[in-house]
């Protein structure tokens, strides 16, 4: 049994992860921690040496610019490291800071690790001791552009992402702060064109097409508390003249050995209520000529394939376990 540690097991998404790995057959969870102690959860007060030693694998579920304070101690011990958080996603120093406001402080580390998307790096992670896992709106926003990026069917610009999620994306103390009450009967967008998010999924657009690729990038929260989606809307080049059914193909042939990725067939439109409490992300796709601009539309469960699942989903790979071990 391989042993793991949740570090912020008491966060939203540490405590789906300890729902997932308390029934995978392989796992036995021999850590659970936070800032605080919550004896009734079996949750103790972070220790990062107890950790190391008791961990092989340590999951990081923690506020941005906090895991790198850690993960370098838990590398030079020999043991491996998912990190759910923001530190090891962006390659480029300067972005980082300019968008989590924090220097980089583990550049050595930050090299060698691998996006944790299996359904474009499946290979590396496979031998990765350190994977960055991916924001959720990158999860569902890259994986409903990779296809036509790839096959380089589409302009790479504009690219205009329109994104809505749950609640529970904003993590717990937001949620208990009240922003569960502002949004009761109501629904917002919030740092438009400014999000987060928004390099992380330039810069793995422009690794898939090899170009220099600036989204346009609007998320909204909803008055739902968890699953996420976006509606995408792209240019066809023009020499790609395809019909929908062709492109609904193409989406098949590139996804077709990805056991999480479900393609809707004509007419079926993607919702959260078919992804929420599942790791599956459902891509469909509208093409009518006339209107210029193809539209695909992606869903997750921000909490799963957009954190814990896609962890998990990670952890398989990296130990050569099913892929869908503990997910179905
Ligand atoms: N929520 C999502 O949908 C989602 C999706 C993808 C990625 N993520 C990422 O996953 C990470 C966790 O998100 P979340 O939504 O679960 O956040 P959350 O609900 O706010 O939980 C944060 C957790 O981190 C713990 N923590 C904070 N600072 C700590 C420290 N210095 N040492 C030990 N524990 C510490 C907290 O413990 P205390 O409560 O004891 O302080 C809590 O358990 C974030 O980086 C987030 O961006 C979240």
């Amino acid at each position: 049994m391989l042993k793991v540690g949740i570090v912020g097991a008491s966060g939203y998404a540490g405590e789906e992860l300890n729902k997932i790995l308390s029934r995978h057959r392989k796992v036995k969870i021999v850590s659970l921690s936070a800032t605080y102690a919550r004896k009734e959860a079996g949750i103790e007060a972070f220790d990062l040496n107890r950790t190391i030693s008791s961990c092989e694998l340590v999951f990081f579920a923690l506020p941005q610019a906090q895991s790198m304070r850690f993960v370098p101690k838990v590398l030079e011990a020999g043991k491996k490291v998912i990190d759910l958080g923001a530190d090891y996603r962006l390659k480029n120093i300067r972005e980082y800071k300019f968008w989590y406001n924090a220097g980089h402080i583990d550049q050595k580390n930050l090299k060698y690790s691998i996006y944790g998307l299996p359904e474009i790096y499946k290979d590396k992670i496979k031998k990765a001791k350190l994977v960055a896992n991916p924001g959720c709106y990158p999860t569902a926003a890259i994986l409903s552009l990779a296809p036509l990026l790839n096959k380089k069917l589409i302009k790479s610009a504009p690219i205009v992402i329109d994104a809505k999620s749950g609640l529970s994306g904003a993590g717990r103390k937001a949620v208990e702060g009240g922003l569960s009450d502002e949004l009761k009967n109501n629904f917002r967008p919030y740092k438009i064109n400014y999000h987060q998010h928004m390099p992380e999924i330039n810069q793995e657009l422009s690794f898939i097409c090899k170009k220099k690729v600036s989204v346009n990038f609007v998320p909204h929260l909803l008055p739902l508390f968890r699953g996420l989606l976006t509606t995408t809307y792209v240019k066809l080049l023009p020499k790609s003249s395809l019909s929908q059914d062709k492109i609904i193909k193409i989406y098949r042939q590139f996804y077709k050995d990805q056991p999480f990725i479900r393609i809707a067939g004509q007419g079926e439109t993607p919702q959260v209520t078919d992804v929420a409490g599942t790791n599956f992300c459902k891509i469909g796709i509208f093409w009518k000529n006339k209107s210029g601009m193809l539209v695909i539309v992606s869903a997750i469960d921000n909490l799963l394939k957009g954190a814990a699942g896609q962890a998990v989903q990670n952890m398989n790979l990296i130990y050569g376990f099913g892929e869908t071990e503990g997910l179905l």
